[in-house]
């Protein structure tokens, strides 16, 4: 497996694999990698030649007040856990080398990057649409990977590439859970244990709203209603949305006609924490 720390260095190692005609997919993530990432990373094998992990804690995409600082690094872990997962490449680039000083070109994808945690966290989708193109004119990978985990983040990228010809295939891969239902995540770490615990509601809420829907309610607004009150019920759960919206574009909806995302947002603590699930009527 090879590092590549700056830009040069990869463009010259991905010129002479493009060469030999090597399919190449990328997998953009921020780190602290964890059976969900590299989920992703096997799903890229099964599609690609070479498999390219991108490691970028992106600034652009935290707000003033998010976890920026405090988000877990550690590359050499990193490294390890990617090579034993089948990486060819990883591209690790310093902040500066992504943002230098004079940067100021950002992608904007208006509609679906407005409600959810475009709301929540205002600029969050600018960062990561302007990253991410950033990233695919750096690697110009044929195909980029991304988890369900974020679902609006894949509705995000898949408006940008449709909306600006880029030319990358968006595979989407299934959340990965923890045994208990809690989906993994790099700030799982954050959590107490008694977090930890309480973050189960999440999981749980999903699945009543799958009951709900199997007894054939169809009313959005009784369901989420339900799942708000099975999160309220635990004391250290501290809402920030629950929405029920339609898919690809979501827009509010009142009855459950085909596929609408159920997505989370809540704190435990300090630790914010996103889930979601899709209904199908
Ligand atoms: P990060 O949070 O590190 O996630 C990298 C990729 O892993 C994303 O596509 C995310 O959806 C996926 N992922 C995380 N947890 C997962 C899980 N439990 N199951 C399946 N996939 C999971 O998302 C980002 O980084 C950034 O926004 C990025 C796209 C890299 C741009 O900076």
């Amino acid at each position: 497996m090879r590092l590549c720390k700056t830009i040069e260095e990869i463009r010259l190692l991905l010129n002479t694999v493009r060469n030999k005609g090597k399919y190449i997919g990328l997998v953009p993530t921020m780190g602290f990698l964890h059976q969900g990432h590299l989920s992703l990373v096997h799903e890229a094998k099964r599609h690609c030649d070479v498999v390219v992990m991108s490691i970028f804690v992106n600034p652009t995409q935290f707000g003033p007040n998010e976890d920026y600082d405090a988000y877990p690094r550690d590359l050499q872990r990193d490294t390890s856990l990617a090579a034993e997962a089948g990486v060819d490449i990883i591209f690790a680039p310093p902040a500066e080398e992504m943002y230098p000083q004079e940067f100021s070109s950002y992608v904007d994808v208006t509609g679906v990057s407005e409600s959810l945690c475009g709301g929540s966290r205002p600029g969050h989708f600018r960062g990561v649409a302007t990253v991410v193109t950033k990233l695919f004119n750096i690697i110009q990978p044929q195909a980029a990977f991304f988890g369900q985990k974020d679902f609006q983040q894949v509705l995000v990228i898949k408006r940008m590439v449709a909306d600006l010809n880029m030319h990358v295939k968006i595979v989407d891969v299934p959340i990965m859970r923890e045994i208990d239902g809690l989906a993994l995540s790099s700030r799982n770490i954050y959590l107490s244990p008694e977090e930890r615990q309480a973050a189960l509601v999440l999981y749980r809420s999903l699945m009543l709203a799958q009951e709900l829907i199997v007894n054939g309610e169809r009313e959005i607004r009784r369901i989420k209603e339900a799942v708000i009150k099975a999160i309220g019920a635990e004391p250290r759960a501290n809402i920030d949305y629950v929405e029920i919206l339609s898919i690809p574009n979501l827009t509010p909806i009142d009855q459950l006609k085909g596929k609408a995302l159920l997505a989370l947002a809540v704190r435990f603590g300090k630790t914010r924490l996103i889930d979601n699930t899709v209904l199908e009527a």
